[in-house]
């Protein structure tokens, strides 16, 4: 039984987006038993309550829910800052060469343990993640995941035409590998699940997107993942690639992919019909601003997609992302929104940290389990704790109110202010997660 003590800010289950209500408690407890929230209220009298438990104290600074991830890429990790492309050229010549290299699964077992320490140090709990064409390269994502005790749903990617011929499957091929992954890492009840991820319908046939259909039939609690309208080559070859779509949602939708477990990553080009159908089947959207920025892919139109009732999460889109701090994703979700004048949703602070607390834990049907520090929910929280004498430390002492103190952690927050990221009530040990094991061994290009 552990006592945190810390001013805690997070967002309650019932709280709109946007115009969400922010929940601050000033010196708080926490009481976490078996790594779930049991109590939660003033320090002193949850104290008083269990004198005898263990105290952690977490002051200075600010305790918040794990950050939740929905969109980002396992092989990308050290392909991030590859600017000044557009979509379709950044992937022949950044992150599809790299995502070559996971064939050797030595090279993806190292890639894996930057990529999990790049999730961890940002502060990053729960993540839906792009694994690997290669199925060996998945299994040692989960491994990694498995041994930081980060929660990850993921799987293998899949593709049968339009990339290098080393990265593509046929429908049989990836049935078979990914249902052998599912049976080895897909555990609903614990961190690691499994998705069903074709890259994106450019690149995938109506056979293969079929088998996908299959996959996620046969393994119950599965979830869906892919890419959509994200650039307008992109979208234009997808209508060429499928004549009969009414749109580059239905190329998904008419193999049974889009459903209330399944997340498309960017949506920047929709039409009002795709947002129609996202909205009455309860398919979740990841915005990944940083990435949409980095590639020119455009301003997410985030109105429309309230407007029609279409559930929209954070994505740090690593590596044409371009970190993977939620933070940061946040603030450049709310300066999108700015930049699109009338069109745009201004988006406060506590907005911010529900597109990246529980608009993520919903988005992957986590919703009961994290996305606050809610009694009943598990102890997965980020602990910021602004370095003495930095802007943010300098913010945060002169903030007003916990409103302001949050919107400091938006502008000046960055990994180097985390100081304990726990899952479960487990820490996540900066000792456990893997230092760079090898230097000098950087993708060429990118
Ligand atoms: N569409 C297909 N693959 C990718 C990818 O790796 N990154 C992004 N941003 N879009 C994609
Ligand atoms: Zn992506």
């Amino acid at each position: 039984m552990t006592i945190y003590r810390a001013t805690v800010l997070d967002i309650t289950d019932d709280s709109p987006f946007p115009a969400a209500a922010l929940r601050a408690d000033e010196d708080a407890g926490v009481r976490v038993v078996d790594g779930v929230v049991t109590e939660r209220g003033a320090y002193t009298t949850v104290r008083t309550a269990h004198p005898g438990d263990a105290v952690v104290d977490l002051r200075p600074g600010l305790l918040l829910p794990g950050l939740v991830d929905t969109h980002v890429h396992f092989p990308q990790v050290r392909i991030i800052g590859g600017l000044g492309m557009p979509l379709l050229q950044w992937l022949d010549e950044c992150a599809l060469p790299e995502e070559a290299r996971l064939a050797s699964v030595d090279y993806a077992r190292d890639v894996a343990a930057d990529f999990v320490r790049g999730l961890a140090a940002a502060g990053t709990t729960t993540a839906l993640v792009f694994g690997s064409h290669f199925a060996p390269a998945v299994d040692v994502l989960f491994e990694e995941v498995t041994r930081v005790g980060l929660r990850v749903t993921a799987g293998l990617v899949v593709s049968d035409r339009s990339l290098p011929e080393a990265l593509l499957t046929t429908p049989e091929r990836s049935y078979a590998e990914a249902s052998l992954l599912a049976e080895r890492w897909h555990r609903p009840d614990a961190r690691t699940r499994y998705a069903v991820t074709p890259r994106f319908s450019y690149s995938a046939g109506d056979d293969l997107l079929d088998a996908c259909h299959r996959v996620l039939k046969d393994v119950p609690g599965s979830w869906f993942t892919s890419h959509l309208n994200e650039n307008p080559a992109e979208i234009a070859a997808v209508g060429s690639r499928f004549p009969t779509a009414h749109h580059y949602l239905d190329t998904y939708d008419r193999h049974g992919l889009v459903g209330a477990t399944s997340v498309f990553a960017h949506n920047v080009h929709p039409t009002d019909d795709e947002l129609e159908l996202l909205g009455r089947s309860g398919a979740a959207v990841s915005h990944c601003p940083s990435s949409n920025s980095a590639l020119g892919s455009g301003l997410f139109p985030l109105r429309r997609h309230l407007d029609h009732g279409v559930r929209v999460a954070l994505g740090s889109d690593v590596g044409a992302g371009t970190g993977f701090s939620l933070l940061k994703e946040g603030l450049q979700a709310y300066f999108v929104q700015q930049l699109l004048d009338e069109d745009g949703t201004s988006l406060t602070a506590a907005d911010l940290l529900h597109l990246a607390t529980c608009s993520g834990a919903a988005a992957l049907g986590l919703g009961e389990v994290v996305g606050n520090l809610s009694v009943g929910k598990a102890f997965d929280a980020v602990w910021l704790r602004p370095r003495a004498g930095e802007p943010f430390d300098v913010g945060l002492r002169h903030a007003t109110s916990p409103e302001q103190a949050l919107a400091k952690a938006f502008a000046l927050a960055t990994p180097a202010d985390i100081g304990g990221v726990w899952v479960a009530g487990d820490r996540i040990r900066a000792d456990r997660v893997k230092a760079d094991p090898v230097a000098g061994d950087l993708a060429a290009g990118c």
